[in-house]
């Protein structure tokens, strides 16, 4: 086993008096992709908001328990939140680029941190493309708007306006739930690529493309975290049944 990059430990999180997350307890290895999976409902995206507080930003939310970076919780009261979602990026399933340029896009997150120089914003903006595997696609049209790319490109774009921060983990909520087989291939090629340098956290509907892109897994039933193994174990041999169930698609 590897460094834990996060650990999470006795997680509660309620929406008002409603228990969304159940004493969730689950580390999160460094450089490894770990997938969550689950029918609609059940807590995934709660989950992922509760790891870079961005649940900070939902009214009457209560999080009871510890949810630790590099050995630090991030719910103490010294925590900058700004400085935690820097290192804890985020990708959303609906592509959501800014009405901007796609060279604005991705320097908007190092200009907000105070980097003005344009050398290096350059430098910033093509070194993320890259990291994206976007930049051959969009090299000759930087200053073209965002909202001219095709959706995988948007998404690709995403990715690429989290890394310009240099985070050092990825959130993923169904990156690619909302972009063809071509573009869904690119985005899993893509995940396999990030993680020799950053700690990734996906959620997917999609049991293959867990069991392609993630080494561990999770299986979340109800605001409880049934079942958290490696990938392998959990589509070849769970030890739940209720886990068994959901991945042979008897229900959810
Ligand atoms: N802002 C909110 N206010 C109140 N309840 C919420 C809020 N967001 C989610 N919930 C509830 O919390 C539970 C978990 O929702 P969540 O969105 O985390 O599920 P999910 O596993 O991501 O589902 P899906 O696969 O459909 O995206 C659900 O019962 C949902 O209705
Ligand atoms: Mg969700």
């Amino acid at each position: 086993m590897g460094k834990n990059k996060m650990e999470v430990k006795n997680l509660d999180f309620y929406y008002d008096d409603f228990k969304a997350l159940k004493n969730i307890n689950m580390p999160l290895e460094e450089n490894k992709v770990t997938a969550l999976i689950g029918p609609s409902g059940c807590g995934k995206s709660t989950f992922l908001r509760t790891l870079n507080r961005m649940n900070d930003l939902i009214d009457k939310t209560k999080v009871e328990g510890e949810v630790l970076l590099d050995g630090k919780n991030i719910y103490s009261s010294e925590v900058d939140v700004v400085e935690l979602r820097k290192k804890v990026g985020m990708v959303f399933q609906q592509p959501n680029p800014f009405p901007k340029s796609i060279y604005d896009n991705v320097a908007y997150g190092p200009r907000i941190h105070g980097i003005k120089d344009n050398a290096k914003l350059d430098e910033i903006v093509e070194k993320s493309l890259r990291g994206a595997a976007l930049f051959d696609e969009v090299k000759n049209r930087l200053n073209d708007s965002a909202l001219g790319l095709s959706g995988g490109q948007q998404q690709r774009l995403c990715i690429a306006r989290a890394l310009a921060v240099t985070p050092e983990v990825l959130l993923m909520d169904e990156p690619a739930s909302a972009l063809d087989p071509v573009a869904t291939a690119k985005i899993e090629d893509l995940i396999a690529e990030l993680k020799n340098n950053y700690t990734i956290v996906i959620v997917t509907h999609n049991m293959q493309q867990a069991a392609r892109v993630s080494e561990l897994t999770g299986f979340f039933l109800m605001g409880d975290l049934v079942e958290f193994d490696k990938t392998d174990k959990i589509f070849e041999n769970p030890a739940d049944q209720r886990t068994e169930d959901y991945i042979t698609g008897r229900f959810g």
